[in-house]
């Protein structure tokens, strides 16, 4: 007889690539637990979002839309979905949503293909000075083999210069005008350059993949009511939910809906990651009771740790716009192209703050940039307040102006976050942790 697989001793050497996994797994989980992630665009999972995540859902196929499938067995995913898009179209008011993209960059490639005919113009926000990759010829601008003009951009402002970018669009008169940025500190003046793109002929497109969540939570702009066609976003940033994509829309046209339908399936999707949109579905419903209050309490955050870190004598930039209106803060931490975000993350992560170097305006090189960008969204879903900010301030002094020894710091910065280990803004009556 044959042996069943899984039956027989396996070699040593595959035993111990998993092995490594696993333990890999839990030392990152603990690096979360007992650290202070601060990356703008990470987030944590509430228990029920986790349930969906790790069930059977996981292994499914399903593909069309509800009601209109390719395979058996969809009947009760179909439940699913059909509550997840009457949820987003509801949370973001919005007439159009598809759930199924699986993140922010497959939105936009979806939308873009919607948007505008391969070879066709866009104007984006530059990746220098705070644009995705996604919307740079690296990206799925490239994919789309799309003709890119960047906007001028205001460095003081930290947006698009309004009337240059105006004049631009004007000229260049592109399919697509896409406005929303990675590094993302203060609403898009979007009216004038939406006009400016509507009178050109142009689609408008809004990446929200930061501030999703803000935006849902009536915190941040409202671009689908403020000349946006359509809105792309990530699932699991400022929007608490798992990793994913959304893709909204301000539009009633029928025909244009089916083509963003079609833009998802079958245009960058075949199934697409069902345990995924259960998570994101749940985490609309609880979005939809505690979303308000969390965007709230996530931006007061922000300004209060922005404040806090420049009290203490760090260069934070917009002190003039009130350093953010977002969940995000950008530092300066040397000069241009010195590589001293670099190396203010390094020290950071020694002593257990996750943060990203990020490049300034003026910056030149992505691998030694001069600055850092830091989000509170996940410590604020943590149950943090402005009180943790002033605390977390004084933590990067020791740690990047008083110069002491991380590993030091990362004592206090342990005992701070164990009392912060439970998921707050969801249906979690059992009080579990938030960190597996
Ligand atoms: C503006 C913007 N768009 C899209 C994305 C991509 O999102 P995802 O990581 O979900 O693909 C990001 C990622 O951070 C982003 O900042």
């Amino acid at each position: 007889m044959t042996q069943i697989p899984g039956a027989w001793e396996p070699s040593r050497q595959s035993l111990e690539y998993a092995d490594k996994v696993l333990k890999a797994t839990h030392d990152s989980g603990s690096l979360y637990r007992f650290g202070l992630p601060m990356i703008a665009s990470e987030n944590i999972i509430s228990p029920r979002v986790a349930q969906v995540v790790n069930s059977d859902l996981h292994g499914r196929y399903a593909e069309g839309l509800p009601g209109k499938r390719y395979y058996q067995g969809c009947t009760d995913f179909d439940t699913i979905e059909s509550i997840g898009i009457q949820l987003a179209q509801e949370i973001f008011e919005a007439p159009f949503a598809n759930i199924q993209s699986t993140s922010g960059t497959v939105s936009n490639i979806g939308a873009l293909k919607a948007l505008a005919p391969s070879g066709g113009k866009i104007t984006a926000v530059s990746t220098a000075d705070g644009g995705h990759i996604s919307h740079a010829r690296m990206g799925a601008v490239g994919l789309r083999n799309l003709d890119l003009t960047t906007y001028p951009w205001d460095e003081e402002r930290m947006e698009p210069d309004i009337d240059a970018s105006c004049k631009l669009i004007r000229e260049v008169q592109p399919h697509c005008a896409l406005f929303g940025q990675s590094v993302f500190l203060f609403p898009t003046p979007m009216k004038e350059m939406a006009d400016a793109a509507k009178e050109s002929g142009a689609n408008v497109m809004y990446d929200g993949a930061h501030v999703l969540g803000l935006i849902a939570g009536g915190q941040f702009q409202d671009p689908l009511r403020e000349g946006a066609d359509v809105m792309t976003g990530s699932s699991h940033k400022t929007f608490p939910g798992p990793q994913g994509g959304f893709l909204l829309s301000s539009s009633e046209d029928e025909s244009f809906q089916r083509k963003l339908n079609n833009s998802m399936f079958p245009g960058v999707c075949s199934s697409y990651h069902l345990h995924h949109v259960a998570g994101k579905v749940v985490a609309l419903a609880e979005f939809k009771e505690y979303g308000v209050a969390y965007a709230k309490d996530t931006v007061a955050n922000a300004k209060a740790l922005a404040s806090a870190l420049s009290a203490e004598g760090f260069d934070v930039l917009a002190e003039s716009r009130g350093f953010t209106a977002s969940h995000q803060i950008v530092t300066r931490h040397g000069e241009l192209d010195s590589g001293a975000g670099a190396k203010a993350a390094n020290v950071l992560e020694k002593a257990g703050i996750i943060t990203n170097m990020n490049m300034l305006p003026g910056d030149t090189k992505a691998l030694s940039p001069s600055g850092l960008r830091l989000g509170v969204q996940e410590l604020t879903r943590v149950g943090m307040s402005i009180d943790e900010m002033q605390d977390i301030a004084k933590l990067y002094r020791r740690v990047l102006i008083d110069g002491e020894e991380p590993s030091q710091v990362r004592h206090a910065v342990r005992q701070l976050k164990s009392e912060f280990q439970t998921v707050r803004y969801c249906f979690n009556e059992k009080e579990i942790s938030g960190y597996p």
